[in-house]
This record gives C-alpha cells, structure tokens and sequence, in this order.
C-alpha cells in the first residue's frame, strides 16, 4: 500500500471512529473538564489519572506515561500489530478493505466513489421535482419572488426536496444504493425503526459543489419561515463545512482572471452575483471564512474582497477574519455595502455594474478596522479620541513598509485630528514594548484560565518547551533563536519538534487542530507517548512568557553544565598529553561558561 493512500486511509479511520467510544468498551470513562477519565488499563492505580481527551483524539496516563490515538490503544490493550489494528478499526469504522482487489484499491475509495453518486443523483432528483413536480409549485414561486433567473437555477442545479417522507430515500434504493450508503451521504434523518426517512423536506435545495464540480453536501432552505432557516449535511466522508467553498466550481476561471475572489456570506448572494455577470463570487456555508478555506483561495489568487452582511453579524464575521487572511499574505480588501443589506439586496436594487464598482472601491482591510473602531467612540470626546488611536497602533506597528505606514498613519491622523508625530509616536512607544517582552501569546483556551494548576505531572522544562514550540510558531521560532534546534534531550521530543518544523514549512498556514493532526499522523508510533502527553495538558498549562523564559534558562542551564563538565574532562586530557594550545583554549572556553552559569543564577535570583 503506498504511503499516501495509507495516510488517506489512516485519515478516514480517526474521522470515523471515536476514541472515547472505543476506550469506554475496555474502561469506564467519567467526563471531568474537556477530557474523559478512568482507571488505567495498563498499570494498576486507585485514582484515576488516565485521561481521554475526544477533541484530540488521544489518550494518556500520566500515572505510567502510555498514551496515544485509537491505533495505539489497540495495539497495546489487544497485543495486536499495527496492520491488525488497521484491520480492526478499519472494519469498526464500516471501511472494507477488500481482499479481492489487492492491497492496493481500498473499499472506502470505492465508497467515496459510491457517495459522490449519490449527491450527483440526489441533486439531480431534486432539480427535476424543483423543474416539473407540482408540489415544487411553491418553491418556483419563491424563486420567482427572489428573481432567481431559470439559468440560475440550471447553472446551479438548485432544487426542491419534496414533503414526502422516503421520496429520495426509495429512489436512491432503486438505484442500488444501501440505507447504509444513503445515512453516510448525509441524506437520510435518524433512522427508524421501519427505515430511514429523507433529511431534507420541503426544502429549497443548493447542491455544494467541490472545486471539481462533484456533489459534496447540501444547504435546504425553508420557505416558510420553519427553522432552522438553512439544513445543511451533516459532516460526512465528503462534506465539511468549514472546508468547502459554495460556487468555486463556477468562479475559479474568473477569480484567476480576475486576480480577485469574492467572498459572501450566503448562498443566494453567490447564485445572485453570479446572475448579475460577477463570476467571481464564492460564499462560505455559515462559518466566517476558515484559514482552510483561505488556503483553498490562495491557490487562485492574492486578492480577496470580503462582502458580509451589513450588519451586527456580519460585520463581526468579517473582523474575526481580516486579519488571519492578512497574515496569510493575502491582500485583502472589504465591501462597504449600505448599512443593513446584503450583497443579493444590493445586486437587486442597484445591479451587477454597481456591484462592480463597490468592489473596485472597496477599501483595503486597514481602513475597514479603523472606520470600525472609530464607530465606537465618539470623536468629539478627546479620551475617546485617544483610545480609539491606541486600539488601532497595534495594527499599525505591524505595517514594516514605510510608505505604506506613512498612508495609513496620515489617513488615521485626517479621521481622528490627531498629529501624525503623535501617532508615529505611539507607534514606535508600542514597538520598543513589544521588543523587550518576549513575544506574548496566549492560546484563547487559556484566557479564562488565570489559575496555575499545581505542576505535578509536567516534569521539567523541555516539556513546557515542547508544549509551547507546539502551540504556537512564533514561539518555536523565539524557542529555537535561544537554545537552537538540537537541545532536546528526550529524543522523541526532538523528533516532535523537527516534524512540527518540516510540517510549518510545508503549510504556512497549518494552525490549531488541522496541525496537530497532521502531527500525530506523521509522527512515528514511539513518539505518541510524548505527544499525547504534552497535548493533554493544553487548556491546563497557562502559557505564558516569563514561564516559558524560566524553562529556557533552565535547559540553558543545563547545556552550559554539560558543557563544562565535557570541557574539564578534555582539560584534564589535553593537560597529561601536554598540548598546550589545546589547554589554553579550553581553559578560557570554561571561564566563560562559568562566568555564564553565574550570571544566569544571578538572573534567577539564586547566587
Ligand atoms: P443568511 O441568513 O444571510 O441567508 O445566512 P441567505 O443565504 O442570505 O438567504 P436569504 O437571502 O436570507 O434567503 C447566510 C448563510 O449562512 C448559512 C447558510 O450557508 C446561508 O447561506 N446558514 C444560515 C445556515 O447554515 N443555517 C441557518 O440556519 C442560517
Ligand atoms: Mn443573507
């Protein structure tokens, strides 16, 4: 089996098959916090200190130090190799590895296959009814009264799922599709006890389409007023929503064009660009753009305009996501849409050559913040005045281009009548700050969690320093600037560190769970253990600046009394054997280290 397929296969399994489910058949399991614990299997205790963590999909005892994802607990519990617990989880995950086929085709390839059949005719039955079937009467008229045009609803095969109980359901099965397949593909509601009924019912459907064009999931849209407002597909094999793009199919061709995509908010605002002759318009499926997305776009263009709502929500959405997307080296620029519309309303009373215009003017992501900022303080008030300015210099200090700081630095100065010295002041104060604190970071998880918890089970620094190196790149960076890369002396957690390293070079923009489990998948099976271990703790462990210090110094500590310990002994050597410039130089090389160490306790205050 090459690698990649069993990486793909490995992938399909931990999305299927929950940890804590599998573990709670061999051990009782009690929730406590985020995590699950019980008794451990593997050693014999009386409090429970083996901890299940479901949104890691790792386990750990931090009373024997096993731990690991689904694949080890099996390994270990059961005696079984690692192929046997493939096979295991495998079949558990209703993934068949069929043996007729070889080693080389999966069973799960051909049923992912299997499910893009289904969404292909699934959105084909429901385009037909929405075309002919007079009980999609209503769901016409509704199209009408949007002014959806019938080449829209061609071009973006939007359909109506019928109120019938198993009307798709029955007619996927006429088609040889298993109740099993059809649950899978998203499409049919919990299953009764006389079978499975259709998911969506009387429903406005917008088939999303992958880049490629195949059917991955839906959004049905109620159309009387019945909630929720949008039912989408559940996750499934194909559908995820933070992942997929509504209308990229249609848009990639003009979004590379155009060097620009579009990004909305709703489904009906991406059919209605699209009407109105912008082809490059994508909509998100109810998230804020996610980096996995903004990844998705980079691969098209630089430019990305975002065009929410204009309202509360939307202008929320929009901020959470300006400047993730800038930090991406994405040129990102904001719609600015009339108070209270959204991009379909706009497109409607104003049309396609407005729309067009909007986006030529839309101001550059910068601008949007501080027009947002200064919404909220009023200008007249001097105080106000003030902290509006300081909540904008940390954008600001940022900016590295002179030219383009001088801009926005006159452009903040003109909104707010404040001296452009006054703000550069500011900036360059906010700057000097930030150089002499270590880079602060503060994973949200822990910003409510200003107690300490007593540090019984992180031994020792490299732990911390391997927790922080995972949590955040800019802290591996600040990690391996002061100690290097090949300070680690437990040897998985070099191992750790050196793939989290590749792993941030290969994907920029890889953050947050996308990482770790990259991580874990590429890691090999012995440094599990450690990894587990340390990402448990997450959520526990406060990071914080002056701690992570503490743990550098300590290792530094440590290396320069390693050092000198070698030095004496080659001291000691080169001195019988009469070299004397070999001598000279470890001498003076001792001096210094020791003169180091000593100014390092000092720092400790431990002299
Ligand atoms: P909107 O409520 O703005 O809907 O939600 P819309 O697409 O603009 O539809 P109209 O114009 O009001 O008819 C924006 C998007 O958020 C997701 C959908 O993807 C929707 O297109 N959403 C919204 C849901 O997933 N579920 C909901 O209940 C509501
Ligand atoms: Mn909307």
């Amino acid at each position: 089996m090459s690698a990649a397929l069993r990486e793909e296969l490995i992938e399909e399994i931990k999305a299927r098959v929950d940890i804590v489910d599998l573990i709670s058949e061999y051990v009782p399991l009690k929730r406590r916090g985020q995590n699950y614990v019980g008794l451990c299997p593997f050693h014999t205790e009386k409090t429970p200190s083996f901890t299940v963590s479901p949104g890691k999909q790792l386990f750990y005892c931090f009373g024997c130090g096993v731990g690991g994802d689904a694949f080890t607990f099996l390994m270990k519990r059961e005696g079984l190799s690692f192929t046997e617990a493939l096979r295991r989880l495998a079949e558990r995950a209703g993934i068949s590895l069929d043996e007729k086929e070889g080693a080389t085709v999966f069973g799960f390839r051909r049923e992912k296959e299997r499910l893009y059949q289904i969404g292909a005719l699934a959105a084909r039955f429901y385009h037909l009814i929405l075309l002919r079937h007079p009980s999609a009467a209503k769901a016409r008229e509704y199209l009408r009264y949007r002014r959806v045009s019938p080449e829209a609803v061609k071009v973006f095969e939007l359909g109506y799922a019928p109120d019938s109980p198993r009307a798709l359901v029955d007619y996927l099965r006429r088609h040889g599709f298993h109740p099993r397949e059809i649950a899978l593909a998203g499409l049919a509601a919990s299953r009764a006890p006389e079978g499975s009924f259709d998911r969506f019912r009387r429903r406005l459907m917008f088939p999303v389409k992958d880049a490629s064009g195949r059917v991955v999931g839906f959004g049905g849209r109620s159309l009387d007023n019945s909630e929720p407002k949008y039912l989408n597909t559940p996750e499934t094999p194909l559908f995820r929503k933070g992942h997929h793009l509504y209308g990229l199919h249609l848009a990639a061709p003009g979004i590379r064009r155009q060097g620009r995509a579009v990004v909305v908010e709703g489904y009906l605002d991406a059919v209605s660009a699209w009407q109105h002759g912008i082809d490059n318009v994508v909509a998100t499926l109810g998230t804020s753009l996610t980096a996995e997305q903004a990844r998705e776009l980079k691969r098209y263009t630089e430019e990305v305009v975002i065009a929410y709502d204009a309202d509360a929500a939307g202008r929320a959405a929009a901020l959470r996501v300006l400047e993730i997307l800038a930090e991406m080296g994405l040129r990102v620029r904001v719609l600015p849409l009339p108070e209270g519309k959204d991009p379909d309303e706009f497109l409607q009373d104003h049309g396609g050559q407005a729309f067009r215009q909007l986006i030529e003017e839309a101001p550059p992501w910068l601008v949007y913040i501080i027009e947002e900022t200064i919404r909220f303080h009023d200008l007249a008030d001097p105080n106000e005045c003030v902290k509006a300015v300081q909540k904008v210099i940390p954008y600001l200090a940022k900016i590295e281009d002179a030219v383009e700081l001088d801009n926005y630095v006159r452009f903040l100065s003109r909104r707010t009548g404040q001296l452009e010295s006054a703000i550069y002041e500011e900036i360059h104060k906010f700057r000097r700050r930030e150089k002499r604190k270590p880079r602060r970071f503060i994973p949200t998880d822990n910003i409510q969690n200003t107690q300490r918890i007593a540090d019984t089970t992180f031994q020792g620094p490299e732990i911390y320093l391997l927790y922080a190196y995972l949590a955040d790149e800019r802290w591996a960076k600040h990690i391996e600037a002061s100690l290097g890369t090949d300070f680690w002396s437990l040897p998985e957690a070099g191992i750790i560190a050196t793939t989290a390293r590749e792993l941030r070079q290969e994907y920029p923009c890889l953050e947050g769970e996308d990482f770790q489990d990259k991580l874990s998948r590429r890691l090999p099976p012995d440094a599990l253990p450690l990894l587990a271990r340390v990402m448990l703790k997450e959520g526990q462990e406060p990071l914080e600046s002056k701690a992570l210090e503490e743990a550098i110094k300590s290792i530094q500590l440590k290396k320069w009394e390693e050092e000198i310990r070698a030095c004496r002994r080659s001291l000691g050597l080169a001195e019988t054997a009469g070299r004397e410039d070999e001598v000279k130089k470890l001498q003076a090389r001792i001096l210094d280290l020791a003169r180091n160490i000593k100014n390092l306790k000092i720092g400790r205050g431990e002299n």
